[in-house]
């Protein structure tokens, strides 16, 4: 499959479907690494009055670096998984005191943060710097595996590389952050776990679980 339709086709759908979100307004590191902390195990709309709290209460990553850690911790309150608050303050004062306040401008220093993984790696340096590096999620998984017809358990750490293959075959080097933004959206909205809407999906005459009749078996994942 052409990987310019595809990714146009994600694109298109996405300037008409994408929810307004604050931290997409922005190419702030900081700001986009915050969302991306607070969203980990958190849904958009429980995440989002907390996103708005922290980025009013600390506007700069100085700012929440010279905060006291229960005060953070104070904020944070009602999102659970308190080390996540703690890693972030952390790595808050990391960034102040090794990167001159700073935010690392790159995935493979990024990655090197405490707290930040390769899919918040990948988001912020997309998001934020406009590096062509494909995050992966749950929802680009499932989007990849229905397109793509990739039958590869989506639970064993190895099959990362194969999504990762083709997701970085599809990310187009001049609008990267659109791109991943729109993939992930899409899998949010449109090509969902239980009901996709593939009667209006974009992709529909080249999805391979949608002419192979494989919607509901893809992706593949071991029973827990
Ligand atoms: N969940 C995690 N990151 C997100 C983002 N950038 N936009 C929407 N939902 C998200």
């Amino acid at each position: 499959i052409d990987p310019i339709f595809i990714s146009s086709s994600l694109i298109g759908w996405y300037g008409q479907h994408k929810r307004a979100l604050p931290w997409r307004e922005t190419r702030n590191a900081y700001h986009i690494w915050l969302s991306e902390i607070i969203l980990q195990q958190t849904r958009v709309a429980q995440g989002l009055p907390y996103y708005l709290r922290f980025v009013e209460t600390y506007p700069t990553v100085q700012e929440l670096a010279a905060a006291p850690e229960d005060e953070v911790l104070r904020l944070w309150q009602g999102l659970g998984y308190y080390s996540r608050a703690r890693n972030m303050h952390h790595t808050a004062r990391q960034v102040v005191q090794e990167h001159d306040g700073i935010f690392p401008e790159n995935y493979a220093e990024l990655i090197k943060l405490r707290g930040v993984g390769s899919y918040t790696a990948a988001a912020i340096a997309s998001f934020a710097y406009q590096e062509q590096v494909a995050v992966l999620d749950g929802n680009v998984f499932r989007v990849l595996a229905r397109v793509f017809g990739v039958t590869d358990d989506i639970a064993v750490p190895a099959s990362r590389k194969v999504f990762q293959t083709i997701a970085d075959s599809l990310i187009p080097a001049d609008a990267p952050d659109t791109f991943n933004q729109a993939i992930m959206e899409f899998g949010a909205i449109q090509c969902t776990p239980l009901m996709p809407d593939c009667l209006f999906c974009p992709l529909q005459q080249v999805c391979f679980a949608f002419n192979h009749g494989m919607v509901q078996e893809l992706p593949v994942k071991a029973k827990a």
